[in-house]
């Protein structure tokens, strides 16, 4: 007889025929940093997410590292913005410090996210012309600003820019200046989502005027995703990432499909906002919506979950979710 139940039994059957499972080894957690000293202020819309100064990110880390996350993404948010992210690429930038200071302290994997929009007057991921954003221009300072964190001690980049050729000058650069060893972690199906508004207002990268739609993807579509992989794959990308996650593991599993490198996933800030606030009104359980989130991310194929959420995972996957 059909018994689809047998092995539901009980949790010990369950847990032995569990198809996904999921590890510390995977997570990544964002980090932001702002310029000055003694700053460790809430970011209203993201409860328990911080914007600090370097002086103030040890608890973080230790905190982090004790549970077993072993990598973070850092964001800079610089005092001063102007037309060309000047403060992106400076050697003694906020970033670039933040950087320097966690790998001289701590054992612990730093990526950094390679873009304009924190360090720009008018929030576009890069050089404008007009009123866009002019592509071959700006990958110039989009090699420069991953080479600037490289020097700086980044373990690998990633380049959130959505330019067209940023992997390959990337690539480029770092190979030219000694850095052939260090990966990188492109943003290849980036979409032009909604899901980014609490990051925006945190790392006060919004544009000031018009959108990002002439350099995100259109949410509408999947088969172009690809064509970014493909291309990015080509460029030399060592690690494609789909993001945001939760609305496009469709995407996720594609990319896993045509790729035979690893495929990450960003869990981003308006995913994060959402289970924090429905949480906080008491409609839905946060602990166990957090780890079916991630769950489902994994389970869509992603090998790497970039998450808000890292050092909470981790303790639920301590305790076997
Ligand atoms: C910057 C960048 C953004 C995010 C990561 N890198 C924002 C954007 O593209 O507007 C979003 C992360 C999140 O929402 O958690 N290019
Ligand atoms: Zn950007």
């Amino acid at each position: 007889m059909f018994r689809n139940r047998r092995l539901r039994a009980n949790a010990i059957i369950r847990n032995m025929v569990r198809e996904t499972r999921i590890s510390k080894d995977s997570l990544i957690y964002p980090m932001f940093f702002e310029e000055g000293e003694n700053i460790f202020e809430e970011i209203e819309s993201m409860p328990g997410q911080y914007r600090m100064s370097i002086d103030r990110c040890d608890s973080v880390i230790k905190e982090l590292l004790d549970a077993g996350v072993g990598a973070v993404m850092l964001f800079g948010i610089p005092k001063h913005k102007d037309e060309v992210g000047s403060e992106a690429y400076h050697d003694h930038g906020i970033v670039q410090e933040a950087i320097r200071y966690i790998k001289e302290n701590y054992p612990i994997y730093v990526i950094g996210d390679v873009c304009m929009c924190e360090y720009t007057s008018h929030g576009h991921c890069g050089i404008l012309k007009g009123y866009d954003v002019d592509n071959d221009t700006t990958i110039k300072y989009i090699a420069k600003i991953a080479l600037s964190q490289v020097e700086a001690g980044a373990d690998m980049v990633a380049p959130s820019d959505m330019m067209d050729g940023r992997v390959s000058e990337i690539r480029e650069l770092l190979d030219a200046n000694g850095y052939e060893n260090i990966p990188i972690m492109s943003y290849s199906a980036k979409y032009a989502s909604a899901f980014y508004g609490p990051f925006r207002a945190a790392a006060d990268s919004a544009p000031a005027f018009g959108d990002r739609k002439t350099y995100q993807m259109d949410v509408h579509n999947i088969r172009e995703a690809l064509k970014e992989v493909y291309d990015d794959v080509a460029e030399g990308a060592d690690i494609v990432m789909v993001k945001p996650a939760m609305s496009f593991l469709d995407v996720v599993t594609k990319v896993k499909e045509i790729t035979d490198i690893p495929v990450a996933a960003y869990s981003v800030s308006g995913e994060y906002a959402m289970v924090k606030s429905a949480a906080k009104n008491g409609f839905i359980d946060e602990e166990k919506i957090m780890c079916e989130m991630a769950v489902s991310a994994f389970r869509a194929g992603a090998d790497i979950y970039i998450t808000y959420y890292a050092k909470e995972l981790a303790k639920c996957i301590d305790k076997g979710l």
